[in-house]
């Protein structure tokens, strides 16, 4: 089935209110044939959600999964959706790998924000270690199992899978197309698994590690990828609109 291809820019931790401004201001677009979404930090998103053009959709990087109370430094589903937030990162390799973020937290982030409307980006990759080890494929299936524990297949309509191989997040790596393309239809298989055929083929699985506007292009027109999630590339609003732009 044709699925709409979406484009996410992750911020990190880059940007203020002030530079995000300037970048709107850069990124000048009224059209394109992909879903675009940007995802800032808290701070910066609460500066610029309301004066988003139409074609972009905000996204956040992370949240708590509980409703509110005691929880020093962290931010609800309910604070990002007083600011129109439609998707959420979960899972990202560095909330894994710096923030000690477990599967299980992952999984309580995704029920969560499920449970609030909240379209989860579940992210997932291996290691350098786990794909020369050829340990990837376990590896995936579990993060896929794990992370999507107690979802059921209706509430899996909306979700985004990001295949992130570690090894190709800021490196200016990129992984083979082949080996993107191999990977995608095996999530996609595992899904199939896990939720019915139906189901799993409504579900986006995106690429994400050193996406550019000279890898874009070639990998926006793969049947098998359903969009991008471009970290470094997207701090630069020239760079950002030539990928949302690639011919494919
Ligand atoms: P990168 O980051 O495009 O800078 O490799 C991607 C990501 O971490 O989502």
């Amino acid at each position: 089935m044709a699925r709409n291809k979406i484009v996410i820019a992750n911020w990190k931790m880059n940007l203020t209110g002030k530079e995000a401004l300037d970048w709107l201001k850069r990124f000048d677009l009224e059209q394109t044939k992909v879903e675009v979404a940007i995802c800032p930090s808290f701070t910066t998103m609460a500066q610029i959600y309301d004066r988003l053009p139409d074609i972009l959709a905000l996204g956040a990087q992370n949240c708590y999964y509980q409703p509110q109370g005691a929880y020093t430094g962290e931010i609800s589903l309910a604070m990002l959706q007083e600011l129109g937030v439609k998707y959420l990162l979960i899972g990202h390799s560095e909330r894994r790998s710096i923030f000690g973020e477990s599967d299980e937290l992952i999984n309580s982030k995704v029920q969560a924000a499920t449970a609030a409307g909240i379209i989860p980006v579940l992210c997932v990759g291996e290691t350098l270690t786990e794909r020369e080890g050829a340990q990837w494929q376990e590896r995936l299936e579990s993060q896929l199992r794990l992370g999507l524990q107690n979802i059921d297949s209706a509430q899996c309509d909306r979700l985004i899978i990001a295949y992130e191989p570690v090894w190709a997040i800021g490196t200016g790596r990129t992984a083979l197309l082949a080996d993107i393309e191999e990977v995608h239809k095996f999530l996609r298989s595992v899904l199939t698994g896990m939720l019915g055929g139906e189901v799993a083929s409504r579900i986006r699985i995106v690429y994400g590690g050193s996406v550019k506007p000279s890898n874009s292009a070639q990998l926006l027109s793969s049947e098998e990828i359903d969009g991008l999630l471009v970290g470094g590339a997207s701090l630069k609003p020239d760079e950002f609109k030539m990928i949302v732009t690639s011919n494919f």
